[in-house]
């Protein structure tokens, strides 16, 4: 961790990130060049059966349609070689084999129950989860997304939530599955003192490499940018409004002047030129930290006991076990009453043994951990603006909710997450009294393990 630095990684191996990852990334690229060859000459045959159709039938009337699609589908598998260069180029300092496709039967993260500090492999070390996650947090296409969940959900609502108890300081904020990164940025960039942790390696070496490219970029934003064709893996054609859309680029990483001049006297402070300001002093944000790990197993430890006044999870919760990941927030939130936990995202469970718990019981186990809801809406949202290509967008409908930890809930009463935190969740009640027993939160068929 560089001392001093406005956005720090905190436990990312120096000796890992300069090794080459060409070999390691070859199968995943190899694979899209494949199906997008593959998907080319499908649409081509196709193309010309009608074509052929159509003479016999001594019409040619729709061959300019044809011909052009015809076209634009050969130039699918060219555009990718750009897409290959900006994801080698932005992911260099990754070194693991790189699978193909996120699944909902993920078993990631196992170590965490297992309590061990080993990170597995993740679905999200995978192509394509690294280029929706691109689109949504560092390109155009995703502008809306970013201010309908990081601005207005996120930043507004604890805003609102600050200045009406009078609270001007925005305190300490951790981002606990913070993918690309950009919500952790704009939580430091609006003052808060951010630390981020990603489970996923190649996200966490992205995500170093997009910032250090963010607060090098000209006013303009082209000259250190990175051009992406989000849209052009996709090997679904139906629903499409123009094929052409997917050769429109982004240009990453898409960001704002003020992140931009945040990011950049960070930098300058990092670099050494400003190295004895602490943050506060280097521009009116905060300050951003990165922590490589597993959220549980590195924050459900003693030394991280009560260490932050807001907690804030974005499309997280699912990914995990809900009660570790409710008890290790608990777990790092100030005792002092006013601790906050934001949460916004789905409930659509990554593992196939999760307790599909609805949105009720979520904030019925907060509860049980000590959290009283503050507020609770519903955010509309794209995952990373696919509805400018598809007429079937990914929607969500999510709730927002923000959580406030009350101050008799006391201190954690393990460090470790692995059984006593199913019990203790299970036990506290709302104001910390031991829930009986045979209280109708337990008489469902959860059996705790
Ligand atoms: C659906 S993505 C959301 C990313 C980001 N919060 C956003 O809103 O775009 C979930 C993220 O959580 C990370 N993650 C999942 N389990 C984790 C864990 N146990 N510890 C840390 N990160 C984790 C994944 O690698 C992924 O980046």
């Amino acid at each position: 961790m560089i001392k001093g630095c406005v956005v720090n990684f905190v436990e990312v191996d120096v000796a890992a990130e300069s090794r080459k990852a060409s070999s390691a990334h070859s199968f995943a690229f190899e694979h899209y060049r494949r199906q997008l060859t593959h998907m080319m000459q499908t649409l081509d045959a196709t193309i010309s059966r009608m074509d052929d159709k159509e003479v016999e039938g001594g019409s040619s009337r729709y061959k300019r349609v044809h011909d052009r699609f015809r076209a634009a589908a050969a130039r699918v598998p060219l555009f990718w070689e750009t897409n290959e260069a900006t994801l080698r180029s932005l992911s260099s300092s990754y070194s693991t084999e790189l699978p193909l496709h996120h699944s909902h039967t993920d078993t990631s993260h196992q170590s965490a129950s297992s309590g061990s500090s080993k990170l597995q492999h993740s679905s999200y070390e995978s192509l394509e989860q690294l280029m929706v996650h691109l689109s949504r947090d560092w390109g155009r296409f995703g502008e809306d997304t970013r201010q309908a969940l990081y601005h207005q959900a996120v930043l507004a609502t604890l805003q609102e939530y600050l200045s009406s108890i009078g609270e001007t300081s925005k305190g300490r904020l951790l981002v606990p599955g913070a993918g690309l990164g950009r919500l952790a940025v704009e939580c430091a960039v609006d003052g808060f003192e951010v630390e981020a942790v990603e489970s996923s390696a190649i996200f966490v070496a992205t995500m170093r490499n997009l910032l250090s490219l963010a607060a090098t970029a000209e006013e303009d934003g082209t000259s250190s940018s990175l051009p992406l064709y989000p849209f052009l893996h996709f090997t679904s054609l139906n629903n499409e409004w123009d094929f052409d859309r997917r050769f429109e680029p982004i240009q990453i990483p898409d960001i704002d002047s003020r992140a931009r001049t945040w990011l950049q006297s960070s930098n300058s402070s990092s670099n050494g030129s400003n190295s004895s300001s602490s943050s506060s002093s280097i521009s009116s944000g905060g300050s951003l930290s990165v922590r490589h790990g597993d959220f549980v197993n590195s924050y459900n430890t003693a030394e991280h006991e009560g260490r932050f006044d807001v907690v804030v999870t974005s499309f997280f919760i699912d990914t995990l076990d809900v009660l570790e990941c409710i008890e290790t927030i608990r777990h790092c939130l100030t005792k002092n009453g006013s601790g906050l936990w934001l949460n916004v995202g789905p409930l659509h469970y990554h593992s196939n043994t999760a307790v599909p718990y609805s949105h009720k019981d979520i904030i019925e186990l907060a509860a049980d951990a000590g959290f009283e809801v503050i507020s609770d809406r519903a955010v509309l949202s794209s995952y990373a603006g696919e509805g400018y290509l598809t007429m079937k967008p990914e929607m969500f409908k999510a709730p927002c909710t923000l959580y406030r930890l009350g101050s008799s809930c006391g201190s954690s009463s393990s460090p470790s997450p692995t059984s006593s935190s199913r019990k203790s969740i299970m036990g506290a009640g709302k104001e910390g009294k031991e829930v009986e027993a045979e209280s109708p939160w337990i008489r469902t068929n959860f059996v705790l393990l």
